[in-house]
C-alpha cells in the first residue's frame, strides 16, 4: 500500500511562479508516488482574510491554479477543509490533549506577541485563531492517516506539534488512535528569486504571478534590474538573475546554450530577457488558458471540490469515530 502524503494550502493571496516551483510542481510530483490528498485551508485562511468576497475569490482562484497546474482530481483527493465538519470536531478532541504551553511556543504567535511588545498590549491583534492555528492544521493532518506531510521549512514547527498531540493521545489511550506523521522538506526544491534577486514572496512584492497575461509576464521580465555590462563584455550566468529564471523553465540543452552565449559575450540583458520571456510564456501560456476555463466555470470548479469532499469525508469520519470510542464518547 502506498504511504499517504497530505498538504494543505492557505488560501490567502495569489500564485506567483515561486509557489509553482516551490510548492505545486514538487506537490504534484509527490502524488505520483504517494496517495495524495492535498486541500484548501479556507478555514486557516479567514484568520487573516476578513473580507467575503476576497476570501471567496482567493478560495477558487487557489483551487483553479493547481488544477491548471496539473493536479489531477482522480488521482489526487482535492478538497477544501471546511467541506470536512469532521476537521472541527477534531479540532475540539485534540484542544484536550494540547498544552497551551505548546502554543505559546508557536514562531507564528510569538512573533505576533513580539511585535506588540512596543504596545501596552501583548495580544492586540491576535484572535484566538492564531493562537490555535496549530491545532485545526494538527487536526487536518491527524485526519487522514497522513505519513508525511511535504511543507516548507516554515512549517516544519507545526507538523512537530502535529506529533506531539497525536502522541499525547496515543499514549493517553495505550494504543495508536492518531497515526503519527513526519513533515518532508525537500531540500533540493528551486528557490525561485523574485524580481528584485531575493527570495520571490508576496510580501516583497517582487514576484511573478503565475498567470499573468502574457503582456504583463513581459512587462515584468523586462522590468528585472541589470548592471550596466555592455553588450560586447562576457557574462557570468551563474550570478545572473534573467539566468536563474531562465533555469526554472528551460530544458537541459537550452541552458547549456544560453550559459554559453553568456560567457561568449555578444549578448546584451535585453536579449537575455527576451530568452526568459520565451521560455516563461512557453510554459505557462497553457496553465493561463487552464485557468481562464475554469475561473470562467464556478459550478464546475465547485463540482470538483465537492467531489473531493465525498471522498474525503469517510476516510475523516473513520478517525473521529476511532477517536470517540477511545475516547468513552460513542
Ligand atoms: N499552515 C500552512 C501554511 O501556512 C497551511 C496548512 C494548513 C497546512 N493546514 C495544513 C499545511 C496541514 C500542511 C498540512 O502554509
Amino acid at each position: 500500500m502506498k504511504q499517504i502524503a497530505l498538504t494543505g494550502i492557505k488560501s490567502t493571496g495569489i500564485l506567483h511562479i515561486g509557489n509553482y516551483f516551490g510548492a505545486i510542481k514538487p506537490a504534484l510530483e509527490l502524488a505520483r508516488r504517494y496517495d495524495a490528498r492535498y486541500f484548501i485551508a479556507d478555514y486557516h485562511a479567514l484568520n487573516t482574510v476578513k473580507d467575503p468576497a476576497v476570501l471567496s475569490h482567493c478560495i477558487r482562484e487557489i483551487a483553479a491554479g493547481w488544477l491548471s497546474a496539473g493536479l489531477d482530481p482522480e488521482q489526487v483527493i482535492f478538497y477544501r477543509q471546511s467541506s470536512i465538519p469532521e476537521t472541527f470536531e477534531l479540532t475540539t478532541m485534540l484542544m484536550a490533549f494540547t498544552a497551551k504551553g505548546l502554543m505559546n511556543r508557536a514562531h507564528a504567535y510569538k512573533s505576533a506577541v513580539q511585535e506588540n511588545l512596543d504596545k501596552n498590549d501583548p495580544d492586540a491583534g491576535i484572535n484566538m485563531g492564531l493562537f490555535t492555528y496549530p491545532v485545526l492544521m494538527a487536526a487536518d493532518i491527524l485526519l487522514f492517516d497522513a505519513d508525511i506531510v511535504p511543507v516548507g521549512k516554515d512549517q516544519a514547527q507545526h507538523i512537530e506539534m502535529t506529533a506531539d498531540i497525536a502522541k499525547a493521545v496515543n499514549f493517553n489511550y495505550q494504543k495508536e488512535v492518531l497515526k503519527i506523521p513526519q513533515a518532508f522538506i525537500q531540500e533540493q526544491v528551486a528557490v525561485v528569486p523574485g524580481l528584485d534577486g531575493r527570495k520571490m514572496s508576496k510580501s516583497y512584492n517582487n514576484s511573478i504571478p503565475l498567470f499573468a497575461p502574457e503582456k504583463e509576464l513581459r512587462r515584468l521580465i523586462m522590468r528585472i534590474v541589470t548592471n550596466s555590462q555592455p553588450v560586447s563584455e562576457p557574462k557570468d550566468p551563474q550570478s545572473s538573475l534573467i539566468y536563474q529564471l531562465y533555469r526554472l523553465f528551460a530544458a537541459q540543452e537550452e541552458q547549456a546554450s544560453l550559459a554559453e552565449r553568456y560567457r561568449a559575450g555578444g549578448m546584451g540583458w535585453g536579449e537575455a530577457k527576451e530568452e526568459l520571456f520565451r521560455v516563461a510564456n512557453r510554459e505557462l501560456s497553457p496553465l493561463r488558458e487552464r485557468f481562464a476555463a475554469l475561473m470562467a466555470d464556478p459550478a464546475g470548479l465547485d463540482a470538483i471540490l465537492a467531489r473531493g469532499a465525498q471522498k474525503a469525508r469517510p476516510i475523516a469520519a473513520a478517525t473521529v469515530a476511532r477517536f470517540r470510542k477511545a475516547a468513552g464518547i460513542d
